[in-house]
């Protein structure tokens, strides 16, 4: 399967490579299928994501697609970073063929568990236990 230059680019130069050692949010998601691991890590400002950073044992196409992730949600309210950050991954996978679906989406699910993260230190909540997109949407500014 070829790749579009765009991905190419970002998954041959990286960007936002690492961890934020202070962070306000972490999340980490495997591959089900492959069992590849993607750690996302932001640093949030008045609900302003100023910092995002990944760590990935994936592929190509997941260090690609966090790459661009990453790039693009810094500045960005939570609230549309979490928008952002579908889109991008549904943007990617409309260009491509759907065999490796989950390497794309793995960015996206990392930058929801960090956000979580982040609302729930933010709230002091410590059950996370999965907070519903309808539920951030209410909460989130
Ligand atoms: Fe494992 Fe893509 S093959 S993340």
């Amino acid at each position: 399967m070829e790749y579009p230059e765009f991905l190419m680019d970002h998954f041959q130069s990286p960007r936002n490579v690492g961890e934020i050692a202070d962070a306000d949010g972490t999340g980490i998601v495997k591959n089900a299928t492959c069992g590849d691991i993607m750690q996302m890590s932001i640093k949030v400002k008045e609900d302003v994501i100023v910092d995002a950073k990944f760590k990935t044992f994936g592929c190509g196409a997941a260090i690609a697609t966090s790459s661009i992730i990453t790039e693009k949600v810094k500045g960005k309210g939570i609230k549309e970073a979490l928008r952002i950050s579908d889109e991008t991954a549904k943007d990617i996978l409309s260009q491509l063929s759907r065999d490796k679906f989950p390497c794309f989406t793995l960015a996206a699910d990392a930058l929801r568990l960090a956000i979580e993260e982040y609302y729930c230190n933010k709230q002091k909540i410590h059950d996370k236990g999965g907070i519903r997109e309808e539920d951030l949407e209410k909460i989130l500014p």
